[in-house]
């Protein structure tokens, strides 16, 4: 049996973290000096880059039942775009087929022009395609510095981890790994945390832990899976901040999936909607979130002062 140690990584996985997350990354933390700005309404969208990421006419079927109808979005590059759409949309599905969890019965995934739509997902992950979960993964037992080390190696054998605890001292991480994780630590607020057992965390702080840990992959997009979910007012409003802060800073796209339409609204600078499994609208916030047939999709599921 072998652990996922700096020490018995093998070399591909060691050039990995030589280049990008060691290099690129710090570079990108580095220049990171601006202030983060507020999340308001009256935020002008970012400009949209070239695409990062297309999907193009992808089918997903589940027996009879048609997750995904054909679908083509675009992800642009250095900015934030939403995938939002009611209950049984296909938007979970979606971001399944993007990170690399579900193969499409048709259709293509091509990020930075490669075609990906075969590719595992540790090869996702060496390509810069980095993800969140929609029930939080972290290793309870272990500090924050341990689980965001996490982020670090794409080797990670979460059931193993787990059968491990308690982790601390598993990881003997070289120095350069560890200034990359504590780096994203401290863009995620999470500084005064960072010896802290993640278990012992505040929801909300165990979400930017799970961000930190995808950061510290080095990831050219960022994919979250409903990350409000369970966050109260308060913390919602402050992952929204670290989300504009993430791409404003870093660079990095994100592809946010996500139910809650007034939570993407503020900060979002691209939006894709799905219903019943075919893309329903796509284009700038301003626009699709006053289309009335959006409107009228979102009805059921918001009150009327959200929609
Ligand atoms: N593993 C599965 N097996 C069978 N049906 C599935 C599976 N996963 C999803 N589905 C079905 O596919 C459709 C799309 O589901 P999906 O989870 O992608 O929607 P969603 O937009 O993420 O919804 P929610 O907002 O509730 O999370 C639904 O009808 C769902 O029941
Ligand atoms: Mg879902």
């Amino acid at each position: 049996m072998t652990t996922p140690s700096a020490t018995r990584r093998p070399p591909a996985a060691r050039r990995l973290l030589r280049g990008r997350a060691d290099t690129a990354l710090r570079r990108r933390i580095d220049a990171g000096v601006r202030p983060a700005p507020a999340v308001t309404e009256a935020r002008t969208p970012r400009p949209l880059g070239d695409p990062l990421l297309r999907v193009e006419d992808v089918t997903v079927r589940f027996g009879g039942v048609t997750a995904n109808d054909s679908v083509s979005l675009v992800v642009p590059r250095g900015c934030v775009t939403a995938l939002i759409g009611p209950n049984g949309a296909g938007k979970t599905t979606m971001f399944n087929v993007v990170s690399g969890a579900i193969t499409p019965a048709a259709g293509t995934i091509l990020f930075e022009d490669r075609d990906i739509t075969r590719s595992s997902v540790s090869d996702r992950a060496r390509r810069g395609l980095a993800r969140t979960f929609q029930n939080l993964e972290l290793v309870d037992t272990a500090t924050v510095l341990d689980n965001v080390l996490l982020g670090t190696t794409q080797y990670v054998r979460w059931g193993f981890l787990r059968a491990m605890a308690p982790v601390p001292g598993v990881f003997q991480a070289d120095e350069r790994l560890r200034e990359v994780a504590v780096r994203a630590i401290g863009l995620c607020d999470l500084g005064p945390y960072t010896r802290e057992l993640a278990g012992n965390l505040p929801y909300g702080k165990r979400r930017h832990v799970e961000l930190a840990r995808a950061l510290a992959a080095g990831p050219r997009l960022l994919l979250l899976d409903e990350p409000s979910a369970g966050m109260d007012a308060e913390e919602t409003a402050e992952l929204g901040h670290l989300i504009v802060r993430i791409v404003d800073r870093l660079g990095v796209s994100v592809l946010v999936v996500e139910h809650d339409m007034s939570f993407v609204r503020p900060f979002a600078d691209y939006v894709h909607v799905l219903n019943q499994g075919r893309l329903l609208r796509s284009g700038l916030p301003a626009d699709v979130l006053v289309d009335p047939e959006v409107r009228r999709i979102y009805l059921g599921t918001l009150g009327a002062g959200h929609a």
